[in-house]
């Protein structure tokens, strides 16, 4: 069985077929999901479908592309919504310095705060970055105590960088873009980072892997991802699905 780290079910592109395909994961191989708020509504609806199905996880956390939607109470909120037993984590979270749908000093200051309420709540976090590294390094750096744990969801960096977040004690993430022809770094990534610290994840809708590329994203998919990695690696496909359920579930706290 598989585990999809990272898959956004409440997006409005699943809402023809939302019920049948969650009721139809185990059957295809797939035991759970988390799925990750980017703004409010959508922590809110990930929220709502954690607690409606066994095998839907949620994370709250507004994504940088909304972050200057955030106001004075948007934090407490978020808070509020933390001590629901199937909330297992902060996010997504982070800087995209790519698109810039926020200003960047907006980007970072609610992903400051965003990473003080995870350590107040005492949950991992979730990090989108996109053409931010040395800012995310740096505020990772910063935020850095004992108890910070995360991952840096669908990497695209360097190994080199990679090492360097796993230094700090987190885990990256991987997600379609390690099964496209060109993707020369993702494969050397999937190479070199430690078995403990690997996830895999899909990114649901978005990221669709090959050979399905077009299509619609699906948490079924996370088969292709795992099955290149364990390729790469030179192990077998259920060694790699064991081993990747094993590091979300250590993360994710989940039993
Ligand atoms: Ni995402």
């Amino acid at each position: 069985m598989l585990i999809d780290s990272h898959a956004h079910l409440d997006n409005e592109k699943f809402d023809p077929d939302r019920d049948r395909l969650i009721k139809s994961l185990k059957q295809s191989g797939i035991e759970l999901i988390i799925n990750p708020g980017d703004d409010l509504a959508s922590s809110i609806r990930a929220v709502s479908l954690s607690e409606e199905y066994d095998n839907v996880f949620a994370a709250v956390g507004i994504h940088p592309h909304s972050a200057k939607e955030m106001d004075d109470s948007t934090i407490d909120i978020l808070k509020s919504f933390t001590n629901r037993k199937k909330v297992v984590a902060i996010g997504e979270i982070g800087l995209d310095y790519h698109y810039d749908n926020s200003p960047r000093d907006i980007q970072k200051e609610k992903f400051k705060e965003q990473l003080d309420l995870a350590k107040e709540v005492d949950l991992p976090v979730i990090i989108h970055s996109r053409d931010a590294t040395q800012d995310t390094l740096e505020i990772l750096k910063e935020a850095q105590n004992d108890k910070l744990e995360g991952v840096l969801h669908c990497y695209s960096g360097s190994v080199e960088m990679a090492m360097k977040y796993i230094d700090m004690g987190f885990y990256i993430s991987l997600a379609g873009p390690v099964t496209f022809k060109n993707a020369r770094i993702p494969k050397e990534v999937a190479k070199a980072v430690p078995m403990d610290k690997l996830l895999i994840e899909t990114d649901s809708p978005y990221l669709t892997p090959e050979p399905h590329r077009g299509k619609r994203n699906e948490p079924v998919f996370v088969r292709y991802v795992a099955g290149i990695i364990a390729e790469l690696r030179g192990i077998t496909f259920e060694e790699l699905a064991t081993k990747t359920a094993e590091n979300i579930k250590r993360l994710f706290r989940i039993e």
